[in-house]
């Protein structure tokens, strides 16, 4: 994470008088701008444009909220120093507006004497833009600037004690968050009267999740899920359990090697999304959906945009555990190479590279033969799990847990009797048949029995059944590709 002021140096060290800086952080911006004035344009100035002030300094130009004219008339009178243009991204549709920073750019890098900085939270650029504007992507506060801000209000809350001890932790948990969000969380926790390093955490952490919930297309999964409720599945379990305390900022700072993630891949109804849940419960962290259907369906601006959007509101709450359902809807094989799938499909692939360490990725499928080959590759998720069908030591466990959710006492039913009748079934499928045997029995007002199950086993036909040319492809393809979930045998 590099601190912003450096970022822009290195920018303008390529002499470039058009940038364009991603981020929501218009102050920010605009301070590390004016401690760079003395070092890059001795004796220059700030100009600030946006559509309701238009520039200031005016400078003798009338009214200039228009974009263009604003533009002209920097033009004319070239300011020497930087010209940050706060609301453009706004007006990238407008080609004139893309005229007028094409002249800019031009003019400017003859003179070398003004620098127009863009600044925007969304990405618009227009091709024709693409060579001239320098894009800088800023990294969030750096801890050193986070901290700075926190003492910074603390001095307003003098009762408020902040151990010294206490502030690398502090630090770490509100990275992600955006100076401006620090001071809102620190006001509202240091104002308190109970206040403590407890409640701060738990305040900054209430933040993120209303983070995660602007960004539209992440949800918050806050239900804690027992992993005792999944039946089967044990070499899943044993690699989670054996990897809980290594997905701390403790181990990470260690060297330790933190688990990426996961890829959970197979036949429908067998307990992968229930897998995802139960890892982030184990490992207590939090747990966010990310709903790609969302992010295709233009609501929140391009796919390609939003996506992005969603990692880095990711990166912010981590640590936490993001979890993408049935990944091969949204990131499935391009048909086409310039499809809005296939660069989702290569930003993916690159985020996953480069993703911070905290965030653990459990992604699901079911068709992965939809799923382009490089996402299986080595060194992207650390593990490919094959969910098949449960073996008959899998579907007892499952039964019971069952019975158990539906307040029935296992040891009430004749258990070998619904296994002979549910011999190929999914997790899923016997659930549903416990549940309907259920409203059964409460319909007759008595306890649940074996018939109950048993009628409804025998009228119900598993996908199994109905699907096994695809069960069987699914099988060889997890063959020599994936490791089996289960750890018994497979019995077919
Ligand atoms: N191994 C299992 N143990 C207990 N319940 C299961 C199991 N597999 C599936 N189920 C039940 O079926 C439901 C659907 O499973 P899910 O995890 O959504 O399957 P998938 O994501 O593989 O399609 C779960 O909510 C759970 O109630
Ligand atoms: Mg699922």
């Amino acid at each position: 994470m590099r601190l912003l002021v450096d970022q822009i140096r290195e920018a303008l060290r390529g002499r470039h008088p058009l940038l364009y800086l991603r981020t929501p952080e218009e102050d920010r911006v605009v301070e590390a701008l004016r401690a760079l004035l003395p070092e890059c344009f001795p004796g220059g100035s700030l100009t600030v444009w946006d559509c309701v002030n238009g520039l200031e300094p005016g400078g003798t130009a009338k009214d200039t909220r228009d974009p263009v004219r604003a533009l002209e008339a920097v033009m004319a009178s070239p300011p020497q120093g930087f010209c940050v243009m706060k609301d453009l991204s706004d007006f990238m549709d407008d080609p004139r507006v893309v005229r007028a920073l094409r002249d800019a750019y031009h003019s400017f890098i003859k003179t070398g004497r003004t620098c127009v900085v863009l600044v925007s939270p969304v990405l618009v650029l227009p091709p024709t833009l693409e060579k001239e504007l320098c894009l800088v992507e800023v990294d969030m506060p750096a801890p050193e600037d986070l901290l700075q801000r926190v003492l910074q209000v603390q001095k307003q809350y003098p009762r408020a004690k902040l151990a010294p001890e206490f502030q690398p932790e502090l630090s770490m948990s509100l990275r992600g968050l955006t100076l401006n969000e620090v001071d809102h969380v620190m006001h509202r926790a240091l104002g308190r009267d109970d206040a403590s390093p407890r409640s701060l955490l738990e305040d900054i952490f209430a933040e993120k999740k209303v983070l995660a919930k602007k960004s539209g297309f992440l949800e918050y999964i806050a239900v804690p899920f027992d992993i005792a409720r999944v039946g089967g599945l044990e070499n899943v379990k044993d690699w989670a359990a054996k990897r809980k305390s290594l997905f701390t900022q403790d181990a990470f700072k260690a060297g330790l090697p933190v688990p990426r993630g996961v890829l959970m891949m197979g036949v429908s109804g067998c307990g992968k999304s229930m897998m995802a849940k139960a890892i982030a419960s184990l490992w207590r962290v939090p747990l966010f959906r990310l709903d790609m259907n969302l992010v295709f369906s233009g609501l929140f601006g391009t796919p390609e945009a939003a996506f992005h959007r969603a990692l880095s509101t990711i990166e912010a709450v981590a640590p936490a555990v993001l979890w993408i359902d049935e990944m091969e809807a949204a990131l499935g094989a391009p048909k086409d190479v310039a499809s809005d799938q296939s660069m989702m499909f290569s930003a993916f692939l690159t985020w996953m590279q480069e993703k911070p360490p905290l965030v653990f990725v459990a992604a699901t499928a079911n068709h992965i033969e939809k799923l382009p080959a490089e996402i299986i590759r080595k060194g992207r998720f650390d593990q490919v799990f094959f969910c098949d069908l449960p073996t008959e030591d899998e579907r007892r466990e499952i039964i019971q847990i069952h019975l158990g959710l539906n307040g029935a006492d296992p040891k009430e039913v004749n258990i070998d009797r619904i296994l002979v009748h549910t011999q190929g079934w999914s997790g899923a499928e016997i659930e549903q048949a416990i549940i309907a045997a259920r409203i059964d029995a409460v319909q007759d007002k008595r306890r649940l029995a074996t018939d109950d199950i048993t009628r409804h086993t025998t009228s119900m036909v598993p996908l199994s059944k109905t699907m096994s040319e695809q069960i069987k492809a699914i099988r060889d393809w997890a063959f020599d590709r994936a490791t089996r979930a289960s750890r018994s045998k497979p019995n077919y």
